[in-house]
């Protein structure tokens, strides 16, 4: 019988059905065109627009199941790193449904679903690396098993997604801004040497991307003809970016530049973490910026070299879902993990404790 997965710790509200590790049937219902029109993410907006869409969402899921609330053997939910009032939502119905069908409930983290994701495709073995890289966050992780990671760095900053974010809202690109850098640096040839590769000379598996905006910002201020009349998601989906020909070679290469940035120093710093970590049989990267393709290419690459098995999920599965939940839940509940009703959801920049309720397997 499968887990119900709940995703909604920003702007995404998801639901998902994975049952024996495979997705059963998928929600997803994404706010992005509302915020774009305010350049980042309303938290009282995501929170009410949750609220809207939950219920619906759920009854449309299990009619494309064919399912009932009674086949359901569990509820997995989004605690955080999040904003609150969206996790809140989410918690919420998760409680409730637990309540009114005595299920088993349990908390995920977020980040550790994101790589775990990974292993909808193909088994993760362990111990991993893990890179995740979202809008908040630029975690290394040793991952253990599927239940236990242990943080080894982390930005100190900006995440690599704020980087790709801030830079592309700089440019005028509609929020959130890295699939529209990824989409115009496509073809693109990086400039060498146009932004720095930042925080690498040093000796630690930390990050620190603030630097990038500024640097990227500052280009910008010297050549304005790269900023692009204002844009909201929407209208970009259904006519395109409109790049003027004019600019699209140069701005293309700027952006391709800035995606090298990133994704050479995420190399660097993941080559680094695999050099003090030899029992690693994986590398696996995750979250919304690993749907990025010259990441993932180099990432890639770096992993054929040094003849790793490397894991990446595919595109819709790299950015917020709820099958990810779902099955980062189904591996908890499998472990015998799992939350009471006083289970609280947790705000972006405070960790996420392992205070599980552990079942006994033989009660
Ligand atoms: O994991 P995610 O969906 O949400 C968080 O948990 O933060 O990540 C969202 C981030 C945003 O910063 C978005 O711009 C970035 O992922 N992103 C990308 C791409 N697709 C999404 N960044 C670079 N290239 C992409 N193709
Ligand atoms: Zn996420």
């Amino acid at each position: 019988m499968p887990v119900l997965g709940i995703e909604t710790s920003c702007d995404e509200t998801g639901l998902a059905l994975v049952e024996q590790g495979r997705v059963r049937a998928e929600r997803l219902a994404s706010q992005a065109d509302m915020h774009s029109l305010f350049g980042g993410v309303v938290p009282e907006l995501a929170s009410r627009e949750h609220m809207r869409v939950i219920e619906p969402l759920y009854e449309a899921l299990m009619a494309d199941a064919g399912l009932r609330a009674s086949d359901l053997s569990g509820i997995a939910v989004a605690r955080g790193p999040g904003l609150l009032g969206s996790l809140l939502v989410g918690l919420g119905f998760a409680k409730g449904l637990a309540l009114a069908l005595d299920l088993p409930l349990v908390g995920v983290n977020h980040l550790h679903a994101h790589l775990l994701a990974a292993g909808i495709e193909r088994p993760i073995s362990f111990p991993g690396l893990g890179l995740l890289v979202s809008g908040g966050h630029t975690h290394l992780y040793r991952m253990e098993s599927p239940t236990r990671f242990r943080l080894l760095g982390r930005t100190l900053d900006d995440a690599a997604g704020e980087a790709f974010d801030k830079a592309a809202k700089a440019a005028n690109l509609p929020y959130p801004g890295g699939k529209y850098v990824d989409e115009l640096s496509r073809d693109a040839k990086p400039v060498p040497g146009l932004f720095p590769k930042p925080y690498v000379d040093n000796d630690n598996l930390d990050f620190s991307f603030s630097g990038l905006k500024t640097a990227f910002a500052q280009l910008i201020e010297k050549r304005p003809h790269l900023r692009l009349p204002r844009l909201a998601a929407g209208v970009a989906e259904e006519g395109g970016l409109g790049v003027p020909s004019a600019i699209r070679d140069e701005l293309g290469a700027v952006l391709a530049s800035l995606s090298h940035s990133i994704a050479e120093t995420l190399r660097i710093k993941t080559e680094r973490a695999l050099d003090r970590m030899p029992d690693a049989s994986c590398l696996v990267m995750a979250g919304g910026v690993a749907a990025n393709g010259m990441l993932r290419k180099t990432m890639a690459d770096m992993a054929e070299r040094r003849g790793i098995d490397f894991l990446v999920p595919g595109r819709e599965l790299c950015t917020d879902n709820a099958s990810m939940i779902a099955y980062a839940g189904e591996r908890l509940f499998a472990a015998g993990l799992r939350h009471d009703l006083m289970l609280d959801a947790i705000a972006r920049g405070r960790p996420v404790p392992d205070d599980y309720r552990r079942v006994p397997e033989n009660p």
